[in-house]
């Protein structure tokens, strides 16, 4: 099965209303697919993290060590375009295009081999995830108490027993904000807290002090990423569980922050850490270091797949009868083709999503609907 054409997809959406994180305004969805054919008339297909027209570039520059290779060769792959772009490329665009290539090529050898991805990854520990609604961003044009009561109320309504809201916007705001929520939610549901590196040290030690009374699951990128002391030092400093590493690329990004006991919950995402051939590497990492693994997840069914089967093969730690299972972060934000580009669209009933079962990744993607999302030139 050797591969014959690498093609990468943009798929876009003006939003009608933005919506803001701590630190950047959303404006439009844009995510970006890499599609991989082989002589055998199979394709296979991932998804890049991050910004989506970076990774076209990139997966363009790395598309001619591709042509020729077998799809199943994925360990050598991966070492290959990564040591060609190792120079500059340690973590950032150059993962998150290896990741999208990687993924696409998983998706192959499940449909080589007619097996789910979590069964050539050596078995399910579950084949049902509980997710949890990420949301809780702020809407520039409204109260944002008001606002983000509304919506989260909306998502316990829908079933979910777990829900994570956005911080960063001040203290007193943020204060008010997670005080409003979990009165709007009850006791019974987790909440999580993450600021998008909002914070610097001092101020995330006082959000954490105080947020703590409310019952917080984590407290999710407090501060910069590249502030390492900073996360060990804030882990000393308040009660919350600190969460971290969506940007923490690589097994080497991770190992670091895992050496340094950055935080108590470590959070690759599949389509940037450097797809499943690596994240499968963090599994062993996080066991060594004895810490929860709980994947990232944003994008569109590819990425949400890719997601789901990695959080299939995450080992319960400890191994108990009543063993955790790590929530499955599900973006309740506006996105009409994320689930649009499949025949498979992927929802959850109560909280519950079920893993694909089908080869690969389990999903089908629908070519008219690339068409429809393809950005107007
Ligand atoms: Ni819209
Ligand atoms: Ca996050």
């Amino acid at each position: 099965m050797l591969i014959t054409a690498v093609h990468t997809h943009l798929l876009h959406h003006d939003l009608e209303k933005p919506f803001q994180s701590a630190f950047s305004t959303f404006h439009s969805r844009r995510h970006m697919l890499v599609e991989i054919v082989c002589d055998n008339g199979l394709i296979g297909w991932g998804e890049c993290l991050g910004p989506a027209d970076i990774n076209v570039a990139i997966v363009k520059m790395m598309t001619p060590l591709l042509i020729g290779k077998s799809a199943l060769d994925i360990e050598p792959i991966w070492n290959e375009l990564y040591s060609q772009f190792r120079d500059q490329g340690q973590r950032g665009a150059t993962l998150t295009a290896i990741s999208g290539i990687d993924i696409a090529l998983w998706d192959l050898s499940g449909k080589f081999y007619d097996q789910p991805i979590y069964q050539l990854l050596g078995g399910a520990y579950r084949t049902q995830i509980p997710a949890y609604a990420t949301g809780g961003f702020r809407d520039p044009s409204r109260d944002r108490v008001q606002s983000l009561v509304e919506e989260i109320t909306g998502y316990v309504e829908q079933g979910f027993k777990a829900l994570k809201i956005k911080i960063g916007f001040g203290m007193a705001t943020d204060i008010a904000s997670i005080k409003a929520v979990r009165e709007a939610i009850g006791p019974n549901i987790m909440l999580m807290i993450d600021a998008n590196h909002g914070y610097d040290l001092s101020d995330a030690i006082k959000i954490g002090n105080i947020a703590a009374q409310y019952d917080i699951e984590w407290f999710e990128e407090p501060v910069v990423p590249e502030a390492l002391n900073n996360y060990r030092e804030l882990r000393n400093r308040q009660p919350l569980p600190v969460a971290g590493g969506e940007t923490w690329h690589s097994r080497w990004g991770i190992n670091e922050a895992l050496k340094q006991q950055c935080v108590d919950i470590i959070q690759p995402d599949v389509c940037g850490v450097g797809g499943l051939t690596e994240a499968r590497k963090i599994i062993t990492l996080a066991d060594i270091h004895h810490v929860r693994l709980v994947p990232h997840v944003w994008g569109t069914n590819i990425a949400m797949a890719a997601g789901l089967h990695f959080h299939a093969i995450i080992p319960p730690a400890p191994n108990a009868h009543e063993a955790r299972s790590a929530h499955f972060e599900f973006d309740q934000t506006h996105n009409p083709f994320r689930s649009a580009i499949v025949e498979e669209p992927i929802t959850h009933h109560q909280g519950i999503i079920k893993v694909p079962n089908g080869p690969g990744l389990g999903v089908t993607i629908i070519r008219e609907k690339l068409a429809e999302f393809a950005p107007k030139p």
